[in-house]
């Protein structure tokens, strides 16, 4: 504090303020204080103006209370009216003063560029990158939804019924070896529950909850129980598409097929249909696309074939309509299903599957 200040210190008589206009004086000079405190209060910063409501309004060390200590109380009973007046006008002064600049340094306090120094250098948060698989689920979506399919998804714990049996899989059927996988383990008694082998489950869900048309898409996790190498994960994704309706032929199937191959891969590239078989599909196929690498001319991504193979599809098995109480005669389809991880690995020439799943930001950065 300046001396201005410390006379608030100092009682009037050793002050020789004893007369009504040295009083009046020695006030001005209190408040002529005050104010050039207040101008100098920095709009926006509540904490400022807490301080400066601290010095003058403080009740055990304000400058206020200290005038009342040192300059009310020894007074003589003439001075207590002058300074009593002069006291209570001061106070009132103050509080209001006070309160103005509260409400303005709120409204600044509440403005965007609050509290915030412009000068300093700003604040580098290092942004994500989107994963890979989700960058390639991103894009499958959107050129299945592109052509009227919708995407569902549905529940990676399943029944072995969803899994097999509805999908025209019986107990026994050797189709079951190359999808063994993890099963829960539940009380003795509970019905049994498995981790999906594929997304397949779901066109029955689909199936039995509406009828059709039914155009969906479906994207997932699935397991399997594989040993880990650099084609293998006993986890990875998948998505299905299923498309049922009066009317669907092969014709719809392989135009469906084609489209997609092309979106994905580019305008040039071709597709082959070679015979498959699935329980669930009737004729079935493998869809294979012609290389990426060579264009079919043959080369080591496609081991000199010309072509690379993407993924199982057909045309829905009348059995399946049956589990799911769809009018075989009226209604046909077909489905498909492809690997996630597999899609992502052409697209980005990527080599070992486990990549994706390690989280080494420097693979994953190369996916901006
Ligand atoms: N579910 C099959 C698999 O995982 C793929 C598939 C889906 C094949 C739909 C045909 C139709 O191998």
């Amino acid at each position: 504090m300046t001396d201005a200040t410390a006379i608030h210190e100092q009682t009037l008589a050793v002050l020789g303020a004893g007369s009504p206009e040295a009083i009046s004086a020695r006030f001005a000079e209190i408040r002529a204080h005050f104010e050039s405190g207040a101008a100098g209060l920095p709009a926006g910063d509540l904490g400022a103006w807490t301080a400066l409501r601290n010095a003058w309004l403080g009740r055990a060390s304000g400058v206020l209370t200290a005038i009342g200590d040192n300059w009310l109380k020894p007074a003589t009973p003439e001075q207590k009216r002058v300074v009593g007046k002069a006291l209570n006008e001061l106070k009132a002064h103050v509080e209001q003063t006070l309160e103005t600049l509260k409400a303005r340094a709120e409204a600044a306090g509440a403005g965007p560029l609050s509290g915030m120094d412009l000068s300093l250098p700003g604040v580098r948060r290092t942004l994500g990158t989107r994963h890979p698989l989700r960058q390639t689920l991103d894009e499958l979506e959107r050129i299945f939804r592109s052509i009227g399919f919708s995407v569902v998804e549905g529940p990676e714990i399943e029944t072995p019924y969803y899994n097999f049996e509805a999908l025209n899989i019986p107990e026994h059927h050797p189709a079951r070896d190359t999808m063994d996988t993890f099963y829960v383990s539940l009380p003795k008694g509970s019905p049994e529950l498995l981790l999906r082998t594929h997304t397949s489950p779901m066109q029955i869900h689909t199936m039995e909850q509406q009828k059709p048309p039914v155009r969906i898409i479906v994207p997932g996790r699935v397991y399997r129980r594989d040993n880990p190498d650099s084609t293998h994960s006993f986890a990875f994704h998948q998505i299905e598409g299923l498309a049922v309706d009066t009317d669907i032929t092969f014709c719809e199937f392989k135009g469906t097929v084609e489209y997609f191959v092309r979106e994905f891969l580019g305008q040039k590239t071709r597709t082959r249909l070679r015979p498959s078989y699935f329980p669930f599909t009737e004729p079935s196929a493998e869809v294979d696309a012609s290389c990426f690498g060579c264009d079919g001319a043959g080369c080591r991504i496609c081991k000199q074939t010309g072509w690379i193979e993407l993924f199982g599809a057909g045309m829905v098995d009348p059995a399946v309509y049956g589990f799911v109480g769809y009018d075989a005669k009226r209604f046909s389809g077909f489905a498909f299903g492809m690997g996630v991880e597999r899609m992502a690995m052409m697209r980005y020439g990527i080599t070992d599957i486990q990549l994706f799943y390690q989280n080494d930001v420097r693979f994953l950065r190369q996916f901006e």
